[in-house]
């Protein structure tokens, strides 16, 4: 499982905190006078919420970003003190446990802010708030029809010290394309949203709009503060990588090397044929630890000082390289880097499987055991 601990894993990330530590800087610096929150939801892009959480902290952020209130008490739990925001919860989520740990939550309708109103009320204290406007991503969000009747109910609660509004926040629709004209649109919106819940008597302590692409690419969209995510993980949402270094490495100890005669098919469906005598390295990564079957004979690993070729079917649990003549003379137990700096980019595979590179380093899984690299403080 991954981050179970295991030791003398097969298949494992790698992921660096040294590398998450700057990346960090630099988005500061993009920030200036800004605050950063670092976003760690879904297990910090799959790279540990706790381990990374603590390495962007200590590295400057000023608060962590997550989904839901139990990615938020799990950080809370593993000793994390630095203001917390989850941002879609169902109403039924458990608020009062959020009010009890100090967790902000982010509103995006007037049947949250009813359930969030309750929670502080059993609780006993205040809930933080933040409202969570939809200014053209028609995701999550409060849409623009039910915002001036959330901003009514908030008032009295703000005003009675049942919530403290902590901020104003939205998320944009187009901000990895930097020329997008919607852009300014949401931005425009946001402005209104804002200066709307003043003439409600509301004024939040901070705003903030942009992810990881808005923060690097336009200083216009930076407010008091940035959400950052992708770009602390090291990858680029845009073309310029702006020195961002990838924190994970995914990586598989070679379980086999075999001779395959020519003519001789290779994996399910023998997709492969061996055009001559070669010899193969039995890879034991598969589809159910997060190497995608649409990689099949098309992606390849860095092994024995070189990059080897996937040949037939990945399958359930392994995949199989060509090594031809082994000239390098790889053998069992040696590591073939999937992605990672040493290795391929995980743009590669995003590009291959026509999909984007958030989700390849989402898709480690199963088997794969997850370790943590590097000299960095970690409060
Ligand atoms: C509300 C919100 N803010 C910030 C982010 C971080 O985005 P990115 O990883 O593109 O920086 C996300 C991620 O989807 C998000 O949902």
């Amino acid at each position: 499982m991954a981050g179970s601990g295991l030791v003398n894993a097969q298949v494992e990330t790698v992921v660096d905190l040294d590398a998450i530590a700057h990346n960090m800087r630099i988005l500061r610096a993009h920030a200036g006078d800004a605050a950063v929150m670092a976003v760690v939801k879904a297990d910090g892009y799959n790279h540990g919420a706790v381990e990374v959480g603590r390495a962007a902290l200590a590295a400057g952020a000023a608060g962590l970003g997550v989904t839901t209130v139990g990615e938020g008490l799990a950080l809370r739990r593993a000793g994390i003190t630095a203001p917390i925001l989850c941002w879609l919860n169902n109403s039924d989520a458990d608020f009062a446990a959020a009010v009890a740990a100090d967790i902000e939550i982010g509103v995006s309708s007037l049947s949250h802010l009813r359930a969030v109103e309750r929670a502080a009320r059993t609780a006993g204290g205040p809930a933080t708030v933040s409202l969570k406007v939809d200014t053209g991503l028609n995701r999550n969000g409060i849409a623009p029809t039910e915002y001036p009747v959330v901003l009514a109910a908030l008032e009295p609660l703000v005003r009675a010290g049942t919530l403290r509004l902590r901020a104003i926040f939205s998320h944009l629709a187009h901000a990895d394309e930097p020329e997008h004209p919607f852009l300014d649109v949401q931005r425009d919106r946001f402005l209104t949203a804002i200066a709307t819940a003043k003439t409600h008597g509301l004024e939040p302590e901070l705003v903030h709009l942009a992810n990881s692409a808005a923060t690097l690419t336009r200083p216009d969209l930076v407010f008091d503060m940035v959400r950052p995510g992708i770009a602390m993980y090291g990858l680029s949402p845009v073309a310029d990588d702006f020195g961002l270094r990838p924190a994970m490495t995914l990586q598989a100890q070679v379980a086999l090397v075999k001779r395959v005669a020519a003519g001789e098919g290779v994996s399910y469906g023998h997709q492969w044929t061996a055009p001559r005598d070669t010899t193969v390295a039995l890879i034991p990564a598969g589809y159910a630890d997060g190497v995608f079957r649409p990689l099949s004979n098309r992606f390849e690993v860095w092994l024995g000082g070189a990059r080897r070729r996937n040949i037939g079917r990945v399958c359930m649990d392994q995949f199989v390289v060509d090594l031809g003549d082994n000239a390098a003379g790889v053998t069992e137990g040696d590591t073939a880097v999937l992605f990672g700096p040493e290795g391929p980019h995980p743009q590669e595979w995003a590009d291959l499987l026509d999909t984007i590179h958030y989700e390849v380093v989402c898709a480690p899984k199963g088997r794969v055991v997850r370790r943590h690299t590097g000299t960095a403080p970690r409060l």
